[in-house]
């Protein structure tokens, strides 16, 4: 990584720490640790087309005794991305605890992170829950231009956290810096359906959000980043911003149904009177919609078919399946806004399932890219499937669960369903004669 700084006016000692603080940079929390104690940490900000600039605001650069980094904050002259506060800072490497078994920084990006559901999640990322106890973190976060202070204040909470392993936070309001190198890219910024919207309309205001955030990884992320799209309509966002991303490959691309395995496996927990971890192998099929398909028929409680242990085939079929799919609707009514803590939740769970092994004979939910998928889907959709991982981000679609007529013929509707909404923004993904024929009982979770 380049650097911007102008060391002209800084005394000898603190050239020599500058030099300190930019090899430490380049190696950062590797396998060179110091005594001395680094203290000054910038965001070097690269634009595509923009010229490289040394004129961003890090204030600490212009002290000759740091004692403490003022913070940095946005402003409306300068939309790029910065570093908050402490985490402009570097620390002593040997103070903390073991750092030689610290892998190497990862960075992740998150838009809407100013949001309900970052609030959650930016906690749990930090405090090491997701990638570990050894797995140092930057946080990159999106915001817009409205959400300025609310992502100050997120910044100020993750300071007053002290999260060891939190080693930056960087602000903006440009996806193009936001999402500079990221290997993982968590897009849960979207607009919600105002009152008398049209699902068309909502479809098209999002989708060219995550048509212009498809654009803004393809040229700046990590190659390899995985994105999680959690804003709705997500299936069809995902789409959008993958084909709007060449560059990445189409499997990295995931939208949260994990939310709704979730809801499943707890409902038949409920039911069965057992504790929710004996429920597994719960697939959710299709889109997060009203149309997703809880699948019973290849579920297990205690390693035996649910149907084994819930007779009950009405109550599968009917009551399990709609309050599973309307579930987010239900909390809304509730809380009288979205569901958050158990979405930021089940993020961290769609994360963790694709760093750690899945566990033998198990797989988990996420909607996927279906090309070449052994269920017959067509080839060119965001879609929740059975998937299981090695652990190293990558996954496969499990082969050979059972589809009885029932799955087969609520699949249908659900891929019904998302032909529509790829027919409706086949101008956010480079397809012509595109026209908007969406099924009339088309609606997201939380609405009814
Ligand atoms: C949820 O499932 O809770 C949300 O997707 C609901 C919604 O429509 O915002």
């Amino acid at each position: 990584m380049g650097h911007c700084l102008d060391t002209s006016s800084l005394h000898g000692a603190e050239v020599g720490r500058q030099k300190l603080t930019n090899s430490l940079r380049s190696g950062f929390l590797g396998s060179k640790p110091t005594k001395s104690r680094a203290f000054l940490r910038i965001s070097p900000v690269k634009h595509p087309g923009r010229q490289q600039s040394c004129n961003f605001r890090c204030s600490v650069i212009q002290k000759s005794q740091v004692q403490a980094p003022d913070s940095v904050t946005i402003t409306a002259d300068n939309k790029r991305v910065e570093c908050y506060g402490v985490f402009c800072v570097m620390y002593d490497l040997n103070q903390e605890e073991q750092p030689k078994t610290w892998k190497k920084l990862l960075r992740i990006a998150v838009s809407g992170a100013a949001g309900t559901i970052s609030n959650h999640l930016l906690f749990k990322i930090a405090s090491g829950e997701v990638f570990g106890p050894d797995q140092p973190v930057a946080l990159n976060l999106l915001g817009s231009e409205r959400s300025r202070n609310a992502l100050e204040g997120v910044a100020m909470e993750l300071e007053d956290s002290l999260y060891p392993l939190l080693r930056e936070v960087n602000l903006g309001i440009d996806s193009y810096d936001v999402f500079r190198d990221a290997e993982w890219a968590l897009l849960i910024g979207a607009k919600p359906r105002g009152p008398g919207m049209e699902r068309a309309d909502l479809l098209d205001i999002n989708g060219k959000i995550f048509a212009e955030q498809g654009k803004a990884l393809n040229a700046v992320a990590n190659q390899n980043v995985k994105v999680i799209v959690v804003g709705n309509p997500c299936n069809t966002n995902a789409l959008i911003c993958m084909k709007n991303a060449p560059r990445i490959p189409k499997k990295n691309f995931h939208a949260l149904t994990r939310l709704d395995e979730n809801r499943a496996k707890c409902q038949l927990a409920l039911k069965a009177g057992v504790f929710y971890d004996n429920v597994s192998n719960v697939t959710i099929w299709g889109n997060h919609s009203t149309t997703q398909v809880p699948d019973f028929v290849n579920a297990k409680i205690n390693g035996k078919p649910v149907t084994d242990i819930i007779k009950d085939k009405k109550w599968l079929e009917e009551e399990f399946t709609q309050t599973v799919q309307k579930r987010g609707g239900v909390l809304i009514k509730k809380w009288g806004r979205s569901s958050a803590a158990s979405t930021a939740v089940s993020i961290a769970d769609a994360m963790k399932s694709l760093v750690t092994p899945t566990k033998e004979g198990d797989w988990f939910s996420t909607a996927v890219y279906t090309a070449g998928n052994p269920y017959g889907i067509d080839n060119d959709l965001v879609f929740s499937m059975p998937c299981r991982s090695k652990g190293d981000g990558d996954y496969e679609v499990v082969p050979d669960l059972q589809i009885n007529d029932w799955l087969a013929e609520r699949i249908k509707k659900s891929e019904d369903e998302l032909l529509a909404e790829r027919r409706c923004v086949a101008h956010l993904i480079g397809e012509a004669n595109g026209y908007c024929d969406l099924p009339e009982d088309t609606m997201l979770p939380g609405e009814q």
